[in-house]
């Protein structure tokens, strides 16, 4: 399932989120039995640099970790083949997931950014399906250069939280994180939208913590991570916001509205509805801190 787009990639661009998710999600891997846990990176691109990293970070955390590196395009496939080795594998395939067994941990990195609205919350259905028991998707969108990165972390049963990551030496402020939104949340910062209330905000905790400046940009962000506290449902602690690094519950974010479009497998070049209800959409009984 799912369209050849560009394979844009490079290496280590995708180290914030491997970063995060050997941080905080390394129980993944752990604590699963005697099975090898299998990982899936899909979408590697021109070249599975990034999945090769992923594979060694992983299994840093748990040594007969597998991970099967998916793409669409047959020619990349091929192309990656001489990586394989034991544990790492390459094969052709889309948010089907053909792989031997329900992976506990699918990448889904600037993959779905090509896609419409619609197309992009029915490939998280799909994913979110095939992923095993107590299982993570992470996809997410970043900056050629992995500076600047968003994502989102979903279980089988939908969106859990949204992860903002920035370079801090570089960042002008929080609010320039909005044109790596993942496709889910793209098109919704704009007035109405609780992203957007959220990204202004983010800016506003910023512009008072500028005194803070002085001691540098990372003292800077957690002090506006710790006023954005005040009235946001910010996770985590200093420990990740040191790092450059923001986590909110999904419904914190998520869209407003929720209005359904005819899904699409083809790859949009142009903003579009917003996605169905119910996975996308924001929780009807749910507050910020829900
Ligand atoms: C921009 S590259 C991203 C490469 C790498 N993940 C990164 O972030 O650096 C996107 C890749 O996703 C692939 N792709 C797009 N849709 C896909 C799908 N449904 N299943 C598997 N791969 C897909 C494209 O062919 C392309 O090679």
């Amino acid at each position: 399932m799912g369209v050849i787009t560009r394979g844009t990639t490079a290496p280590n661009r995708l180290r914030r989120v491997d970063r995060w998710l050997l941080g905080t999600r390394s129980g993944l891997l752990r604590g699963r039995g005697g099975a090898a846990p299998l990982a899936v990176d899909l979408g590697f691109g021109s070249s599975p640099i990034t999945a090769v990293e992923l594979f060694l970070r992983l299994r840093t955390v748990r040594r007969d970790v597998e991970l099967t590196g998916l793409e669409i395009d047959p020619e990349r496939v091929a192309a990656a083949r001489p990586y394989t080795r034991p544990g790492l594998r390459f094969e052709v395939g889309g948010f089907e997931l053909p792989v031997a067994r329900p992976p506990v941990l699918v990448r889904a990195f600037n993959v779905l950014r090509q896609y419409d609205e619609a197309a992009a919350a029915e490939a998280w259905r799909s994913l979110c399906s095939g992923l095993a028991s107590g299982g993570l998707l992470v996809e997410g969108t970043c900056s050629e250069n992995g500076r600047r990165a968003v994502w989102v972390a979903l279980s089988p049963g939908g969106p859990l939280t949204v992860t903002f990551a920035a370079h801090l030496g570089s960042l002008e402020r929080p609010s320039v994180l909005a044109e790596r939104l993942p496709k889910a949340l793209i098109h919704r910062n704009v007035d109405g939208e609780p992203v957007h209330a959220f990204l202004n905000a983010f800016d506003r905790a910023w512009d008072r913590a500028a005194p803070y400046g002085a001691y540098g940009s990372r003292q800077r962000w957690v002090a506006a991570a710790e006023r954005l506290a005040e009235d946001w449902p910010v996770r985590d602690g200093r420990r990740r916001w040191r790092l450059g690094e923001l986590t909110v519950p999904w419904s914190a974010v998520a869209p407003a509205t929720a209005p359904s479009t005819a899904p699409s497998t083809a790859p949009s070049t142009a903003p579009s509805g917003a996605p169905p209800a119910g996975l996308l959409g924001r929780p009807p009984e749910k507050g910020k801190d829900g």
